[in-house]
């Protein structure tokens, strides 16, 4: 069976300051699919992301949506936004707002849900986040995995066709990081549809159906083999160097 096409992205320019970021890129990504973004820093990972989500303006090129061409200029992004959500790495939650706050404001202020309604779905969703008890506390009080959990409740509640993480564990420290990447991998489970960047080695391969791997804004490779058959020498380095780094550590435990 054919899946249904949720994102496409077709021939993608994008420079900052007359410099040539995003070369050409073109890819889709199926309804329940897991899409992972690798590539070196400075490839244009995030850029990629924050085009999908309209914080950035292309240039050239269009990205469709269920079909539809939403790099217009008529393109309502807060619209947009609802059903592509996205996690950063920074958490961005609001400080003086508290957890259940932060997660309700959205479809209170947004999308003119019930109130009640609302707090009984944020109820369940930091249960499913494992922050049931933790729905009085203001950011400053978590840690930075709890405010990861709680960056990723937020943008569930929206009830999003689709997620895009960039980088979401790389503050974390290994046991916190670990908790988040347990929720990603139980979404992904759930069929959630994702594109995620990260520089975790052993999450990538475990998670995703297919990598983009991208070198000075260029997709190299687009693979859902990636990980056992890597096509480009640039590829082949980058695995070499984290596994070099892995077996490092290894060594020195
Ligand atoms: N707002 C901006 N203004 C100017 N240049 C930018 C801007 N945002 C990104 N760039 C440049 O675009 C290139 C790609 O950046 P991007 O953040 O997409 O890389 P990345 O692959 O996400 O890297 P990392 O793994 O370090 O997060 C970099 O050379 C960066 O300096
Ligand atoms: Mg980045």
């Amino acid at each position: 069976m054919c899946k249904k096409i949720i994102l496409e992205i077709f021939n993608l320019h994008k420079s900052f300051n007359g410099l040539h970021i995003l070369k050409n890129i073109s890819f889709d990504i199926h309804k329940g699919e897991v899409l992972v973004i690798l590539g070196p820093s400075g490839s244009g990972k995030s850029t990629i992301l924050r085009c999908i989500n309209g914080f950035e303006n292309i240039e050239s090129g269009t990205i469709k949506f269920n079909g539809e061409v939403i790099t217009t200029s008529k393109t309502k992004w807060e619209l947009v936004r609802q059903k592509i959500g996205m996690v950063f790495q920074n958490y961005d939650l609001f400080p003086h707002m508290n957890v259940f706050e932060n997660i309700s404001l959205g479809p209170i202020l947004v999308q003119k849900k019930n109130k009640s309604e609302v707090l009984e779905n944020s109820r369940k969703l930091l249960e499913r986040v494992g922050l049931l008890n933790r729905g009085d506390f203001f950011p400053h009080q978590l840690s930075g995995g709890q405010k990861q959990r709680v960056a990723i409740a937020r943008a569930l509640i929206m009830e999003p066709e689709i997620l895009l993480f960039d980088e979401v564990t790389a503050s974390l420290d290994p046991e916190m990081s670990r908790e988040v990447l347990e929720l990603i991998f139980e979404l992904a489970e759930k069929g959630t549809t994702m594109i995620i960047v990260t520089h975790e080695m052993p999450f990538a391969k475990a998670i995703n159906d297919r990598v983009l791997f991208l070198d000075d804004g260029e997709i190299l490779e687009n693979n859902s083999n990636f990980f056992n058959n890597p096509e480009t020498e640039k590829a082949k380095r980058f695995l070499d160097i984290f596994e070099f780094k892995s077996h490092k550590n290894e060594k020195s435990d």
